[in-house]
């Protein structure tokens, strides 16, 4: 019923390359186009701050990457296509994560305590030249994700890490806050990394990991004859024309490899084998990647000298993605206390599907007359006692098993509504209604029973102002 959503995020301080085409941006294209999925991609200027502090860079990298995206096919109409600076509420919700983040968390970061271990090796101060973003930059990533609800985030190994803390982030969060979030029938969604096994890393132009930082990297979209001279300075061995090569090892062949069709690639397998000359071997690769890639530079260049119409893509997927982010920031300033003193009651937020951060707030309280989700007990015919939990469109989303008294199927119903928003007691109480082995609630179970919680409590303040 309702999609899962993906998101990736780009720092714009540099120019696309060929390895982030292989590894990433062709990947997440294709993904893109999933019916299942719904895709966020945005450039994330904010963090290229972090890096770069030359300006005019961070603005063209924003247009290139920008522009290399849509010419790689990206379809700003079917995804989330936006730019981080764009989205107010992620420094809004950066410093109310950055709140609740421990900062023990935030010492333990790769990025910063490599910085801090480099400048401790050079007989530096630990923190010279370390800014606090640099410091920070988890949590404005947490922020990056979590606003949007992402489930999964596909990331190369290096972002593990991140994707962890923003997970630990938006947990604490959901703790801290779990009451105040039932009462909206909202919390964070906790993200997943996800890793591409089967998507090659790309050696560079001297035959390790391709990679801004080794500087060895072939330009996506650089002119042909300059895409031509760089992929005659791959490394090779010394194997004169005629003797046999060895492809296992070869960057050049890896990188053939990631262009190339199976049958291709097993020709230039045999080709190696016959002792194809390195000089004729780049040839072709040339000539391969130029046939993936042409059609491409030509959308790109056109793009590129349109800057005012990516400015307005950008800008209408800022104003999509505004859609979806400022429920949920709303929902988390209330649940923090962030809270207009005339209106102590939270915004009613209708639950649209899972009552996670796809909720949508609805400023009037007409939603209310959607059918609710039920909890309803009833005796069968084996004179036992059940409840079921019941969608709103009347499916079935929790049976219980058969009980020997109408209270300890009432007690444990109640305590299931009691429960929403507290994963781990939902398991166990799940586990004890169905008479199987605790497992997390499914989204919709924990979305019905978080509506009907939060639905609870506004009968309850009713009667209170009454
Ligand atoms: N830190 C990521 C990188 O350097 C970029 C990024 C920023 C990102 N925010 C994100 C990636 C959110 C995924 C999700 O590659």
């Amino acid at each position: 019923m309702s999609k899962r959503r993906i998101l990736t995020g780009i720092t714009t301080s540099g120019t696309p390359h060929l390895g982030n085409y292989v590894g990433a941006i062709r990947p997440a294209i294709a993904a893109s186009r999933r019916a299942d999925a719904e895709s966020f991609y945005f450039l994330a200027d904010y963090h290229a701050l972090i890096k770069c502090g030359d300006p005019a860079r961070v603005q063209r990298s924003t247009l290139e990457i920008a522009a290399t995206w849509l010419a790689c096919g990206l379809n700003p109409e079917s995804v989330f296509f936006y730019r981080q600076s764009d989205i107010p509420e992620i420094p809004e919700l950066t410093w109310i994560l950055t709140c609740v983040t421990a900062k023990g968390l935030l010492n333990r970061a790769h990025a910063y305590k490599a910085a801090v271990d480099a400048n401790l090796a050079a007989g530096e101060d630990p923190d010279a030249a370390i800014t606090a973003g640099l410091y920070m930059y988890p949590v404005l990533m947490a922020a990056d994700i979590l606003i949007f609800g992402a489930h999964e985030v596909p990331v190369g190994r290096d972002q593990i890490q991140h994707i962890e803390m923003a997970r630990d982030i938006g947990q604490r969060f959901n703790h801290l806050y779990a009451a105040e979030l039932a009462r909206q029938g909202v919390a964070f969604t906790l993200p997943q990394a996800r890793i591409d096994e089967q998507v090659a890393t790309l050696p560079g132009l001297d035959g390790r990991k391709m990679s801004k930082s080794y500087d060895n990297t072939i330009a996506l979209f650089d002119p042909p004859a300059r895409l031509r001279s760089a992929i005659m300075g791959i490394v090779t061995d010394s194997s004169a024309p005629g003797e046999p090569k060895q492809p296992d090892g070869s960057a050049l062949f890896a990188i053939y490899q990631a262009f190339a069709t199976p049958a291709e690639t097993t020709a230039m397998r045999a080709a190696f084998a016959e002792g194809i000359g390195w000089g004729e071997a780049k040839q072709q690769l040339h000539a391969r990647i130029e046939v993936e890639i042409a059609p491409l530079r030509e959308r790109y260049e056109a793009l590129m000298a349109r800057p005012a119409h990516i400015e307005e893509l950008l800008h209408a997927g800022a104003v999509k993605a505004r859609e979806r982010a400022r429920p949920l920031m709303d929902a988390v300033r209330w649940a923090a206390g962030i809270r207009r003193l005339t209106a102590p009651l939270p915004q009613f937020v209708e639950l649209a599907g899972e009552g996670v951060a796809g909720a949508t707030v609805s400023a009037d309280l007409h939603v209310e007359k959607e059918p609710p989700p039920q909890l309803k007990s009833y005796r069968e015919a084996d004179g036992r006692f059940y409840f079921k939990l019941t969608a709103a469109d009347g499916e079935v989303l929790l049976q219980s098993r058969g009980f020997a008294s109408p209270r300890e199927a009432g007690q444990l119903s109640a305590a299931l509504q009691a429960a929403a928003g507290d994963a781990a007691s939902l398991a166990r109480l799940l586990g004890e209604a169905t008479g199987q082995a605790a497992a997390a609630p499914a989204p919709q179970v924990a979305a019905a029973l978080a509506a009907l919680k939060a639905a609870a409590a506004r009968q309850r303040e009713k009667k209170r102002s009454a």
